[in-house]
């Protein structure tokens, strides 16, 4: 678990900031209106898988029952990151219907529950646009108290805006210096075009005294 620093360094400054994300949005949910966060950004590499396991990881150490499911079916890490095998994962509980309980990982914490994305197939759209897939987040909300969804960036392909559809919320991880201006508009009005609802973005990799420390700064001001 080489970059959920929540998990192994606790009181650093990161871990404080992904805390801080944290208590944003239990205020924005103290009515429990929402459970599955879908997390992407506008382009590859910003560090969408990154924030979703530190953030899991933060909810689950308050106490939270949390469940991340890689649905990045394109070039899923959420294993790589955890370190965790992906013999098998969601492509089988989706092609063969099997229950998801058989396909749970629970190394890691034992509040956090872990599907890795499985075989890589190759029409990651029609499998993430099934019923199949909405009949097991219905199953995973009814479980959980946070359901969190790694996706492919929104620009290149259309997976996460897909699943923006029919999930509650979204996180927009934006990576400072690296994501233009233009495209990250376009990566929200692309989600806004089918009614996404954003949570609030993630400011990533933001430089601090000239070293590429890790902050993060979160702001709903494009949610609700
Ligand atoms: N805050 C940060 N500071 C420095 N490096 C970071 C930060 N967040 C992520 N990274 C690094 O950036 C790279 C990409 O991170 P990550 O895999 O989380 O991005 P991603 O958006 O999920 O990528 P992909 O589009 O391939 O799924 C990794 O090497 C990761 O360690
Ligand atoms: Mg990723």
């Amino acid at each position: 678990m080489k970059d959920i620093i929540v998990h192994k360094e606790p009181k650093s400054p990161v871990s404080e900031a992904y805390r801080g994300i944290r208590t944003n949005i239990s205020f924005d949910n103290v009515d429990k209106t929402f459970k599955t966060i879908l997390v992407t950004s506008p382009k590859e590499g910003e560090g969408k898988t990154t924030t979703l396991c530190n953030l899991a990881m933060t909810f689950a150490l308050s106490g939270n029952r949390v469940i991340v499911v890689d649905t990045d079916l394109r070039r899923p890490k959420l294993h790589k990151l955890m370190e965790i095998s992906n013999i098998n994962g969601l492509t089988d509980i989706l092609l063969k219907g099997d229950d998801y309980r058989k396909y749970i990982n629970n190394s890691v914490h034992p509040n956090l529950d872990l599907i890795t994305s499985g075989t890589i197939p190759d029409n990651p759209s029609e499998i993430l646009g099934s019923d199949a897939v909405k009949r097991l987040i219905e199953e995973l909300k009814k479980d959980y108290d946070y359901v969190f969804l790694d996706t492919p960036p929104v620009v290149p392909v259309n997976d996460a805006i897909i699943m923006s559809t029919y999930i509650d919320r979204v996180i927009l991880v934006l990576a400072s210096g690296e994501v233009e201006q233009d495209v990250a508009i376009k990566a929200v009005r692309d989600l806004q075009k089918v009614g996404a609802k954003i949570l609030g973005t993630v400011l990533n990799k933001v430089p601090i005294n000239k070293q590429k420390y890790n902050y993060y700064y979160y702001s709903n001001e494009l949610g609700e």
